[in-house]
């Protein structure tokens, strides 16, 4: 056995043209596209990646299907997710049984949960906890530090062996939530913002700013906008 073959074990897999793997990796049932770029200490099994993919030192995928021009950073770990083409994952981000869009970010320690659905056009900045039956739709923007929560009588799993009093959040298109907000499960319209810190127990409809604990209205979101762009 040569030294090589130690440092890099790949079986039952297809690698396209144009790869650069790094030392220590383990590769097992997997298809990846062209122009590949494995850092070292990687493992990969089960895994259905396109073409110019780009994983970082001590990343784990398993199960999991990637798109095209996939960035997966350092030490984040991946296990039965779907992503889409552009799709970045940065350091230390956990997603289990999730599925995201295309050209998306998920920020470095973001934990996203099994059944979440992330549509296109997405970022969830760093340290936030997006839990089961979260749902985000296209073009939502979410600051760091973000706290979804599903059981509102916890530990109501523990407590009955089922997720029966777990409830879903909707955040709907264009939404942005700022940084440390809290939402319990609710619905949070088209087009809203929700101010830094908030904690939201109520649905926020569309178009429309709150802020505060708990959140309450505070003005059209578009206005906004039109601080910003001098409307
Ligand atoms: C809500 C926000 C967008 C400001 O909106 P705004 O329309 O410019 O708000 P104003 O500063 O004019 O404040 C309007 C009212 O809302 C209150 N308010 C503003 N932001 C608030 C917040 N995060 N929590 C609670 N109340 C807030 C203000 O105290 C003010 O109340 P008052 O009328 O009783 O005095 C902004 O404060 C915010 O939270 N932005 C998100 C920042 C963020 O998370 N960025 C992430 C990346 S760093």
């Amino acid at each position: 056995m040569t030294l090589e073959s130690v440092m890099q074990i790949i079986e039952n897999s297809e690698i396209g043209k144009n790869k650069q793997i790094g030392n220590f990796i383990q590769i097992y049932d997997c298809k990846i596209g062209d122009n590949s770029e494995i850092k070292d200490f990687v493992k990969l099994r089960a895994c259905k990646i396109g073409n110019n993919l780009m994983v970082g030192d001590f990343v784990d995928l398993s199960n999991t299907t990637l798109g095209n021009d996939n960035e997966v950073w350092k030490s984040a770990s991946l296990n039965n997710c779907k992503i889409g083409d552009r799709t970045k994952i940065f350091k230390f981000a956990n997603l289990y049984g999730c599925k995201l869009g295309y050209d998306g970010k998920i920020g470095s320690y973001v934990e996203v949960q099994s059944d979440v659905k992330i549509g296109n056009n997405v970022t969830v900045s760093s340290h936030s906890f997006i839990c089961s039956l979260v749902t985000i739709e296209d073009d939502v923007w979410m600051g760091h530090g973000i706290m979804t929560v599903n059981d509102l009588l916890p530990p109501s799993r523990k407590r009955t062996g089922t997720t029966d009093y777990w409830l879903p959040t909707l955040i709907k298109k264009g939404a942005v939530i700022g940084s440390g907000a809290k939402l319990l499960p609710v619905i949070i319209g088209e087009n809203a913002v929700v101010g830094a810190g908030s904690v939201v127990i109520k649905d926020v409809p569309p178009n429309e700013l709150w802020a505060g604990v708990p959140a309450k209205y505070i003005r059209p979101a578009d206005e906004l906008a039109r601080k910003i762009y001098k409307q």
